[in-house]
């Protein structure tokens, strides 16, 4: 693209603004400007003057799970189901790292926070230690693909080449980045963070299968015959990913898809819940439940809507493949945005300033027809690290991972 080409289509979108330092870049520069804008999905920005992407839900229903106790009496049945999977490397997993982890102050990728008390033990670590624990079992490596973006994408690669994968086969591994969508102010103009560069932030954990396909990673999982495909978030340090009961349980449901869920701590738990919407699988976010949701239980006086989802899903690749094309809905979600003023000066604000654009992996589950929740024990499978201390952080982690028989 040509500085005309982008000025046109910049001058199209109400966002000439982006070219106002044009004449004072490099060559270099102006290259790398024209190649961003070339690079910009400016129909994001329609959805600032539309409804919030969130809003206008259907019909909520509640859904129940696969419980605990019904899985521990079916466990034979499951984990022969899922080894016949896993022996066979039918199934691969999705690691979601490229979130920046702002909650928890730590100015490196979030998998390289060491959590280790007496010796090192990082949170890729432990996922990879999770991992390790199936292949054990099975004595088949599956394929891991790690997402990251274009923030921590290099140091996320050097720290698992130095720390020699944790022990997991790197013929397994691969790594690809998630796209990333302009940051908007208030006023809707796309923010720069540069003269010559555009402020840009990763697009949301929702856009994984997308940017997992434009990396070319597709092929590889169809040469392998990859049937189901798990996805799961850095966070949580103590979840069991694609054990043989969970895949076993999801091939013998035949459902698009299979959710870990937990029971909600209390009513108020801020936590998003599986629910049905209008008939089809869904998760509603606790925000947009309403009081008499919140408290319906039924005639044994268990909470109807009493399962919340912890990142943890295994799809049928084929569904997923089926949905690929299907426009996920984008929430816009404000935030603190480092720009350069009117005078070219670079400004890192206080409290939010803008907005960013995220998709999320959740607005998936309801693309497809059919999820089977699968009920864990929240003390056994659920230890995510948001904040540095109190609730969801590094402190409570370490106790349910000391609980856990982690030696840290
Ligand atoms: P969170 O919603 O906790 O976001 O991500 P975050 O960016 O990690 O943390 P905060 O909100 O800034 O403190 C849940 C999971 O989704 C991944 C994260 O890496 C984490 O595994 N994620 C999030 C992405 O992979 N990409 C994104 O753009 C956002």
């Amino acid at each position: 693209m040509n500085y005309q080409e982008a000025l046109a289509l910049t001058k199209k979108y109400g966002q000439e603004h982006l070219l106002r330092y044009y004449d004072e870049l490099s060559s270099e520069e102006q290259i790398s400007l024209l190649k961003e804008i070339e690079a910009l999905d400016f129909s994001l920005l329609s959805i600032l003057h539309s409804e919030s992407a969130s809003s206008g839900r259907g019909f909520f229903e509640p859904l129940g799970a696969l419980t605990v106790q019904e899985i521990s009496e079916k466990r034979i049945e499951y984990e022969r189901a899922g080894l016949e999977v896993l022996n066979r490397e039918k199934a691969a997993a999705v690691l979601l790292a490229g979130g920046m982890g702002t909650r928890l102050g730590f100015d490196k990728p979030k998998g390289m926070y060491n959590i280790g008390e007496t010796h090192d033990l990082y949170i890729f670590e432990c996922l990879i230690n999770n991992l390790l624990d199936v292949v054990r079992v099975t004595g088949h490596y599956m394929y891991l693909l790690i997402m990251t973006s274009e923030l921590n994408h290099e140091d996320t690669v050097r720290f698992f080449e130095e720390k020699e994968y944790f022990g997991y086969d790197p013929d397994y591994i691969r790594f690809f980045v998630q796209d990333t969508a302009p940051c908007v102010g208030y006023d809707g103009k796309i923010l720069m963070e540069g003269k010559g560069r555009i402020a840009v932030s990763p697009n949301g954990n929702g856009g994984w299968f997308h940017s997992l396909v434009k990396a070319g990673l597709y092929p590889l999982l169809q040469e392998h015959g990859v049937e189901y495909l798990s996805v799961f978030g850095v966070d949580n340090v103590c979840q069991r990913i694609n054990d043989p009961a969970f895949v076993g349980a999801m091939k013998l449901s035949g459902c698009d898809v299979c959710a870990k869920v937990v029971q909600k701590a209390d009513p108020n738990e801020r936590v998003g819940v599986l629910c049905l919407e209008d008939g089809r699988p869904s998760i509603v976010e606790y925000y947009e439940m309403t009081d008499d949701m919140i408290h319906l239980r039924d005639a044994g006086g268990n909470l109807l809507y009493n399962y919340g989802v912890i990142l943890n899903y295994l799809f049928r690749l084929d569904r997923l493949t089926e949905i690929a094309n299907n426009r996920l809905p984008l929430h816009i979600v404000e935030k603190k945005i480092p720009f350069i003023d009117d005078s070219g000066i670079l400004q890192k604000p206080e409290s939010p300033n803008g907005y960013k654009f995220e998709y999320l992996v959740l607005d998936m589950i309801h693309l497809l027809e059919s999820c089977l929740p699968y009920e864990v024990i929240r003390e056994k499978e659920f230890a995510p690290i948001k904040n540095r201390t109190g609730i969801d952080s590094v402190e409570s982690a370490r106790t349910l991972l000391k609980e856990n028989g982690v030696s840290l």
